[in-house]
């Protein structure tokens, strides 16, 4: 490991460091480094995932590999809020598609866009494995089922926000 890694912080350092103790080669919690980091600044930036790579004794190629793999991992700025919409298969024959239409009316957002406001970034997911319930949907940490286009108020507000 490195020993001066002025991109991360202490904290994140100490938590990565914490993950790196229960396994026996630093690589092997690259997708929880990443989370630690995404959890601090909301996204990871470039800089940061070569620093996270350095400090796992890995390749910024073999990492960008892991986070381009795991599709919640954030390699672009997001807002506040990040609005998952499932569109794999059983959400689609759901309406996943009317659904999204809906929301980016109420927010004013196509897919991939964020808020002039920054509360909500609205992004396309593959399956979240509730698929007995689709519709599906995460904002931030929640996980939304049998979304109906009724009950998306309830989730962003009668207001749309
Ligand atoms: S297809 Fe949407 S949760 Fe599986």
């Amino acid at each position: 490991m490195t020993d001066l890694i002025p991109v991360l912080s202490d904290e994140e350092l100490r938590e990565i460091n914490a993950e790196i103790a229960h396994v026996p080669v630093p690589a092997a919690v690259a997708i929880d480094a990443l989370k630690i980091v995404q959890a601090h600044r909301g996204w990871v930036s470039d800089e940061s995932l070569q620093a996270i790579a350095r400090h796992l004794e890995m390749s910024a190629e073999e990492l960008e590999g892991v986070a381009t793999f795991y599709n919640l991992i954030f390699r672009r700025p997001v807002g506040e809020n990040v609005i998952l919409l499932c569109n794999s298969i059983s959400c689609w024959i759901k309406g996943c598609d009317k659904l999204q239409a809906k929301i980016s009316a109420q927010l004013g957002i196509a897919l991939g866009e964020t808020t002039p406001d920054n509360r909500y970034t609205l992004l396309p997911v593959t399956c979240l494995g509730a698929c007995d319930k689709a519709p599906v949907m995460m904002v931030g940490e929640e996980l939304h089922e049998n979304i109906s286009e009724q009950g998306l108020g309830d989730v962003f507000g009668e207001d749309g926000g």
